[in-house]
């Protein structure tokens, strides 16, 4: 196992590329499922997940090719329905197959995921909006079993809780069920936008983008796809908190200023200068702050988008932390997603948790100080990376194995912004 050192304290500078979004790319490629032939993606992130989602495709018969940022995806020969509990373990996006393959198969076996880092994640509105749709779910020995004669049946879904892959498998389902279906209370995150404009240049007849009602009328078939990811705005969100954690200054380029309404907000709010352009987001400080850098403390509450994304909470936590005052940030999407901040506190941080909410008592820029701590999931262990940019002397991170899951070329894109960081064996 490998784990990250940060030599901390050096303000970042420059420009960073943004790669595709991680949590866009997994229900595209699952969305090939949904008609034979060769699709091609463009933008698509080199990263754990997609990988471990492609072996998932692979054992359906999926084959794939990679050119350059583009993946070729032939599932003409799809020949399995099932995803294994070995691989839905280690990536619960893979319940992301469910739909397509019942829209195209009839038929899809996929294992429960189980609980997680933060929280207990269920799939309770995945399965209600299938059998909506006509299709029978039995769970048996850990996994769903679904499967329908025919085609689904066009319906009404309402969900309690708006839900991202919930939204999106659904969706997929949907797509060629005979008849209207009409989701409520959808999801309507840039990354449903993106799979929607997918399957609509397949040939779906979707109604609604960008709001929380999605009408879709079942079309009999599709065709093959060919579109690109979108930018990830969670890597950028992280990359813009790095930079200004640090006391730098920067531009996070290829990306989608739209997609990150509340974080820049909350930035200025703090005091920071935020420039937008079609695709780039830079960060500076104000001009009489050189010298005496400060940050305004803010409160933060995670919603669903546009609201304040949870993937960006611990991040934020990490940068309160080096405010000049106390704030409040409280998670509503996830029960148990402050496992960063006992690593948090182990850099000196001044953070009690009460409930759903985190007070954070701001120690100033330089206020943290580096340690051994640990990754415990994606986001949490960004968070840590850029308290340990952030912090005085050497911060030794292990498990980055988690990183790797969703940040492309992170050690790459740090030190070109002159970060001090590197790999090295546990
Ligand atoms: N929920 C249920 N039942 C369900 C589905 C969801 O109760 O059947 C609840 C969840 O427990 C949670 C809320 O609804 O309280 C919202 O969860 P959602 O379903 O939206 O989460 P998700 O689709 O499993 C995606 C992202 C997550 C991101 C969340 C929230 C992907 C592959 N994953 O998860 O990303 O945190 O939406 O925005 O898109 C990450 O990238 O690190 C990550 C965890």
């Amino acid at each position: 196992m490998e784990k990250l050192i940060v030599e901390g304290g050096r303000p970042l500078h420059g420009t960073v590329r943004i790669s595709g979004a991680k949590n866009a790319a997994l229900p595209l490629i699952a969305a090939t499922l949904l008609a034979p032939g060769q699709h091609r993606l463009g933008n698509v992130p080199d990263l754990r997940d997609t990988r471990t989602f492609l072996k998932l495709m692979e054992n359906l018969g999926v084959r794939h090719e990679r050119q350059g940022d583009a993946l070729l995806i032939d599932s003409t020969n799809l020949n399995g329905s099932e995803a294994p509990y070995e691989l839905v373990k280690t990536m619960r996006a893979s319940v992301l197959v469910l739909g397509p393959l019942l829209a195209r198969l009839g038929r899809a076996k996929v294992s429960l995921p189980g609980g997680c880092a933060i929280g207990a994640r269920p799939i309770n509105f995945h399965i209600m909006g299938l059998e909506k749709l006509g299709v029978t779910c039995r769970l048996e020995h850990g996994y769903v079993d679904a499967e329908i004669a025919g085609r689904m049946q066009g319906s009404t879904i309402y969900f309690d809780i708006p839900s991202v892959t919930g939204t999106e498998n659904l969706l997929m389902a949907a797509v060629m069920a005979e008849g209207t279906t009409i989701m409520k209370n959808a999801a309507r995150e840039p990354e449903i936008a993106n799979l929607i404009d997918m399957l609509t240049g397949m040939g779906a007849d979707i109604e609604g983008r960008n709001t929380d009602k999605l009408t879709i009328r079942g079309v009999p078939q599709l065709g093959t796809a060919d579109c690109d990811i979108i930018p990830d705005r969670i890597e950028a969100g992280t990359y813009l908190i790095a930079l200004v954690a640090t006391g730098g200054e920067g531009t996070v380029t290829h990306c989608n200023p739209a997609h990150l309404p509340s974080l820049l907000e909350k930035l200025r709010a703090a005091g920071i200068i935020v420039e937008e352009t079609e695709t780039t987001i830079s960060v500076r400080w104000p001009k009489d702050a050189a010298g005496q850098k400060s940050l305004k403390s803010v409160d933060i509450k995670t919603m669903p988008f546009p609201g304040y994304p949870t993937d960006l909470q611990a991040q934020f936590m990490a940068l309160m932390s080096l405010s000049s005052d106390i704030c409040v940030i409280t998670e509503t999407i996830f029960e148990n997603r402050f496992m960063h901040v006992a690593e948090l506190q182990r850099m000196g941080a001044g953070i009690r948790i009460d409930g759903h909410s985190c007070v954070v008592s701001g120690r100033g820029l330089q206020g943290l100080s580096g340690a051994p701590v640990m990754a415990t999931d994606l986001r949490a262990s960004s968070s840590l990376v850029i308290a340990g940019l952030a912090a005085t002397g050497r911060t030794e991170i292990s498990r980055i194995y988690h990183l790797e899951r969703g940040y492309e070329n992170l050690v790459e894109k740090l030190t070109g912004l002159g970060a001090s960081v590197w790999k090295e064996e546990e």
